[in-house]
């Protein structure tokens, strides 16, 4: 059989990866994309979207909306007059409904592959070398048959996976990293969270909203020490006092056993030796990007100090025509970083000026409320002795979030001193990842807070609140 070439081949079909490809194709590029995992596909076929659309982002989303529509029935309902008797949830029908909103959208870039002549290659890719200026690239099924094929191109987006801790073995039934704590099979009574990032947060909030007993053991001393320091406290009272849920930092994890009656976890912290029993274990301590078994050593792929694919600004290698995107190169592990990775690289291999601006990436919490932000903290803008003002607005005072029965957070927006240019924005509360898009907007257009101060929002919105924080920012607030 000849062996097939591709002006560009993509490793891996996640959000970097399967965007990537589909530009390429739309840019006239004989594109193929290699995916290795079936995740749980019924008839164990190859499923594209990467942790993402599988195990991540849409999934966990899907929950988040299950669990805040029981919350709210147990207790938000009441108080506009609704009357609920015998609430129950149904774990089974849940994880059906998430499990097909995963089938539907994964389902969707298969089309979008046919559509843009994309051709999908089942296997797990690697490098095999370079002939004649192409680089040869093996594709090793599941049967473990390899094919080789040629590429111009490689764009690498293998991504991520869980960051494992020594001693505490991830078996995905009682000990579960992310893809074990999307498909529970029932409310744990008492659930122990490693962790106290987004996972942890997200999915330790979905389980005690539907009845567990959550703890969570958190290393760092400070709680979310990445968010604005305003939006962080914020956070913990909500999430500590009115939640209850209880989070435990600065602590050191020590021996974890499994036992007939669950789990106990030995901690140490300021207090000294701790103990946790637990139903169910969720570990959610960070991950790590995907480079075992590519080849990186056959070719002399780079990596950088944190085993990183090693990229410049517009994710180039260190080898000709070889490009990384997403989880498994430098910046956030967010799904939408990763997928304008994929569209910079695709154009810049057409000659474009392909551009990402890392300056003004958002980033979104899903817990509730939610916490949303772009460009920089106070803290950051102190360390960098800039000088800056800020306007605060709860959402206290805005009548549709009265009227919403969600008053709880925040806008929060930091403005140079001297030239009054946006250079931050945070956001808790409810629909906060909706509202920042505009924050994300102006600072994209490099608009001062007097352009959002300027700009008519629609009454009655939340995002009104965004308008007064700007006006705050000039100290002349209309509503508070
Ligand atoms: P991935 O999505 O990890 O995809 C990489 C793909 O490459 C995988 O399918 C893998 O099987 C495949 N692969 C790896 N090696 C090979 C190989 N050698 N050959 C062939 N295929 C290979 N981000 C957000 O922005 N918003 C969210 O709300 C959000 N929620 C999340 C919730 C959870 C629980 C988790 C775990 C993550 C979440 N993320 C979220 C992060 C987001 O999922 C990742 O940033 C994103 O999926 C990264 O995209 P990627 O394409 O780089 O990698
Ligand atoms: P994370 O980096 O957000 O949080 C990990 C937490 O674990 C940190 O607070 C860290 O201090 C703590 N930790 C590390 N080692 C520990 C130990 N030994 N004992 C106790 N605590 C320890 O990572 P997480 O939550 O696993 O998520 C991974 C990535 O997935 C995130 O960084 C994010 O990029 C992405 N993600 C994004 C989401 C979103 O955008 N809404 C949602 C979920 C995940």
């Amino acid at each position: 059989m000849t062996k097939r070439q591709f002006d560009v081949v993509v490793i891996g079909g996640g959000p970097g990866g399967y965007v990537a490809a589909i530009r390429a194709a739309q840019l006239g590029f004989a594109t193929a994309c290699i995916e290795m995992e079936s995740y749980a596909d019924p008839k164990g076929e190859v499923r594209l979207g990467g942790t993402c659309l599988n195990v991540g982002c849409i999934p966990s989303k899907a929950l988040l909306r299950s669990s805040e529509l029981f919350d709210e029935a147990k207790h938000a309902f009441v108080m506009h007059g609704i009357k609920m008797n015998d609430l129950a949830i149904d774990v089974g029908v849940m994880m059906r409904r998430k499990d097909n909103i995963v089938t539907q959208l994964t389902q969707g870039i298969r089309g979008l592959f046919k559509k843009n002549k994309v051709t999908l290659l089942a296997g797990r890719g690697s490098f095999a070398g370079r002939e004649d200026e192409l680089w040869q690239i093996a594709v090793t099924a599941q049967d473990g048959t390899t094919e080789i094929v040629a590429a111009t191109h490689v764009i690498v987006a293998t991504g991520s996976s869980p960051r494992q801790l020594e001693g505490i073995p991830v078996d995905n039934v009682t000990i579960c990293d992310n893809v074990g704590a999307l498909s529970f099979t029932e409310v744990p009574k008492r659930l122990g969270v490693i962790g106290a990032g987004v996972i942890g947060l997200e999915l330790g909030s979905v389980w005690k909203r539907l009845g567990s007993e959550v703890t969570i053991l958190e290393a760092m001393p400070d709680f979310l020490a990445a968010a604005d320091p305003a939006v962080a406290k914020e956070a913990w009272k909500i999430f500590t006092s009115k939640q209850a849920l209880k989070i435990h930092l600065g602590v050191k994890i020590g021996e974890v056993k499994q036992g007939a009656k669950g789990i106990a976890i030995e901690y140490e912290n300021g207090e000294g030796a701790q103990r946790l029993e637990c139903d169910k274990l969720i570990v959610s301590v960070g991950r790590v990007p995907n480079t075992a078994g590519l080849g990186c050593e056959t070719v002399g792929l780079e990596l950088d100090a944190q085993g990183r694919i090693a990229v410049d600004h517009q994710c180039r290698t260190n080898l000709e025509n070889v490009w990384a995107v997403g989880d498994v190169v430098r910046g956030p592990m967010l799904a939408h970083k990763g997928m304008e990775e994929g569209v910079m690289v695709a154009e810049c291999i057409a000659g474009q000026a392909g551009h990402v601006n890392y300056e003004a990436i958002p980033w979104v919490i899903y817990t509730h409320p939610e916490i949303a932000w772009v460009g920089k903290t106070e803290t950051q803008l102190k360390n960098e002795g800039v000088e800056y003002r800020v306007g605060q607005i709860p959402f206290l005072a805005n009548g549709r979030a009265l009227g919403q029965g969600d008053t709880a957070g925040f806008v929060k927006m930091l403005a140079c001193a001297k030239t009054d240019r946006i250079l931050g924005v945070h956001v808790i509360g409810s629909n906060a990842s909706e509202l920042i898009s505009e924050a994300v907007v102006a600072m994209e257009f490099g608009a001062v807070a007097e352009d959002i101060a300027r700009i008519c929002h629609a009454h009655p919105t939340l995002s009104e609140v965004m308008h007064e924080a700007a006006l705050a920012v000039d100290k002349r607030a209309l509503h508070f």
